[in-house]
């Protein structure tokens, strides 16, 4: 295969770029290295350090002549959507919007692009299906959200076919432990750093977190299909990737006791406002489209995540 990568130089990209070029494919990144680590670049994948709002894209994406395009690059912060919702909107709906454009000009075969759990807000009952109401809670769900919209409205009947990768908690090697979403992250660097773990709220709250392997495995899984992904009943194609499974905070801690060494306290302060008690995303779509189901255990993700953030220190 080859394909182009936006946002490869991050977490989710990096590890994707590893995958396919362990698996033999050509890479070609394109990352504008805002949150993306040069450390993270793969020099056996092409790169060009460009915003995926820079007019040059369609020509880049021309040049390249990928078979496939996983676009990845994205603000992906909630704090920073809450303090800019303009840059928010303008990389992650307008940015996926002209990254459709270039691989639909460049008669790309299949664009996958990450969508979030945050298109879905409060949930109704769980685990959350791809039908279920998208009410957003901040401007990051919202982007996401329109980005789907904007995806099929330059896909749709395109010889491009086309998904949104609903992504539920994702955790692994190379994640950022100074993003705020990345909790597992965050703890393994505190405790590598010899500090206390810190909880919001009283540990009870669940997310589905997946581990990074397995998202990389639905994206080859997704690319490789057979199958159309695109279909008409919801815009954007979503599918959720993700477990279907409630792990507690306090699960994660218990799961990373024993990985890191660590058997000392938690601390806990007060939860923050606007957090989702409770989340998970049911799966089956992805399963049934393109035959992905996720298989890493927690306490085996949580151990490899711990060996590279300890190989750090
Ligand atoms: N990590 C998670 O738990 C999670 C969950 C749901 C969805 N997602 C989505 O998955 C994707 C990857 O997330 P991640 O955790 O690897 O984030 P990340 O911040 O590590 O990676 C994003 C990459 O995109 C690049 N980028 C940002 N803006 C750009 C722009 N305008 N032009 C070109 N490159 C740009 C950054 O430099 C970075 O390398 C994002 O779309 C994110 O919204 C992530």
């Amino acid at each position: 295969m080859h394909v182009l990568v936006t946002g490869g130089a991050g977490f989710i990209g990096s590890n994707l770029v590893r995958a396919l070029l362990s698996g033999g494919h050509q890479v070609f990144v394109v990352d504008d290295m805002s949150t993306g680590s040069a450390a993270n670049l793969d020099p056996r994948a092409g790169f060009r350090k460009m915003d995926i709002l820079d007019d040059g894209l369609v020509e880049l994406v021309a040049q390249v002549a990928p078979e496939f395009v996983v676009h990845l690059a994205a603000q992906a912060s909630v704090t920073v959507s809450l303090r800019d919702p303009e840059r928010d909107r303008a990389v992650n709906a307008e940015g996926t919007r002209r990254v459709a454009a270039a691989a639909r000009a460049a008669g790309v075969r299949r664009m996958l692009s990450a969508s979030s759990a945050a298109v879905y807000g409060e949930p109704e009952s769980l685990p959350l299906q791809e039908s279920a109401s998208t009410v957003p809670m901040n401007p990051y769900g919202s982007s996401k959200l329109e980005a789907e919209g904007l995806l099929a409205a330059e896909l749709a009947g395109s010889a491009t076919d086309y998904a949104s990768l609903r992504f539920s908690n994702v955790y692994g090697p190379r994640q950022d432990a100074a993003g705020e979403g990345g909790v597992v992250a965050i703890f393994c660097d505190r405790i590598g750093k010899g500090e206390k773990p810190v909880v919001f709220g009283d540990g009870s709250q669940t997310r589905d977190f997946i581990y990074v392997g397995d998202v990389v495995g639905a994206i080859v899984q997704a690319l490789t299909s057979d199958a159309a992904l695109a279909y008409d009943e919801i815009p954007g194609s979503p599918y959720n990737i993700s477990t279907g499974e409630r792990i507690s905070v306090d699960g994660l801690i218990m799961a990373l006791r024993p990985a890191a060494g660590y058997f000392g306290p938690v601390t806990y302060v007060a939860a923050r406002e606007g957090d989702i008690v409770h989340s998970a995303l049911d799966p089956s779509r992805a399963e049934h489209a393109f035959g992905w189901q996720a298989g890493v255990e927690l306490e085996t993700g949580i151990a490899a995540t711990w060996r590279w953030f300890s190989a750090l220190s």
